[in-house]
């Protein structure tokens, strides 16, 4: 097996074809937190198997991140690549294995790319429990990037502004706002919770950023959503835990899903 997190990547992707038996796909969907039991409306299942099947990715580490890879055709014929769950930074493994699926996902063909997450809401004033928000940009406070060297991605249109449009054509209503990302695992303290919204914060969370930027560098287009799983972040004085994150996936997902089938066939 090799070293270069690039040639790694080219390696899953032709395992990745030959274990689904998919030649080649349109769209790669990242389910986060919250977002898994969305995933059986995008289409019919073709085939699934555990990410451990594949070079260079690691088992799953977080009760809701099922760590399995489904392939599926959508309601208008395209091959989408749904990741059950991701690996995160704060699991300790580094950077490559964070973005090694989105890196795999571009060498199986997927020209777009879907991040979805759960969040903490910044602004409690007008954000719900269960609200799913784009990503309009994003600040990156991980301290680490998925790119090595002199190589100068440009991060002006990191969320691609067309598919924000195409979203709010199936939800016109549906905000958008800044998602801050920090390594975790820890949740934010108030005091980070009121610099978030300093610097013009929207979400909080602990993923995405750097599966956007591995995106961008491979030329793909980035489609990013935020489900509102805590208003007020730190700010509200309850106690946070996962486990709430998780029953507000499950109490959204037949909402998620019909918006993500929705959006997948009109890509
Ligand atoms: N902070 C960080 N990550 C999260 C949160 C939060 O408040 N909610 C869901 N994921």
């Amino acid at each position: 097996m090799t070293n270069d997190p690039y040639a790694l990547a080219t390696d899953a992707a032709a395992a990745l074809r030959k274990a689904v038996g998919v030649g080649s796909f349109d769209v790669a969907l990242v389910m986060g937190s919250g977002w898994v039991p969305a995933a059986d409306a995008i289409g019919e299942t073709i085939a699934e198997i555990p990410v451990t099947d594949l070079p260079g990715f690691a088992p799953p580490a977080v009760e809701g991140h099922a760590g399995r890879i489904r392939a599926v055709r959508t309601g208008s014929g395209t091959n989408a690549l749904i990741f059950l769950g991701r690996t995160h930074l704060y699991e300790g493994r580094g950077v490559e294995p964070v973005v090694h699926g989105v890196r795999t996902a571009i060498r199986a063909g997927a020209g777009t790319v879907v991040l979805t997450n759960a969040a903490g809401g910044l602004r409690p004033e007008t954000q719900r429990v269960g609200e799913a928000v784009l990503i309009s940009d994003h600040i990156n406070l991980t301290g680490a990037s998925p790119i090595t060297g002199a190589t100068f991605v440009d991060l002006t249109d990191v969320y691609t502004p067309r598919l924000r449009d195409l979203v709010r054509e199936v939800e016109p209503s549906m905000t958008e706002g800044v998602y801050v990302a920090f390594r975790g695992p820890t949740y934010e303290t108030p005091a980070e919770v009121r610099m978030c919204r300093i610097l013009g914060g929207d979400m909080v969370g602990m993923s995405t950023v750097l599966e956007a930027i591995a995106a961008r560098e491979g030329g793909a287009d980035v489609l990013g959503l935020s489900l509102v799983t805590n208003p007020g972040a730190g700010l509200v004085g309850e106690p946070l835990n996962h486990e709430e994150v998780l029953a507000v996936g499950r109490a959204t997902a037949s909402r998620m899903g019909d918006l993500l089938a929705q959006v997948v066939c009109k890509l």
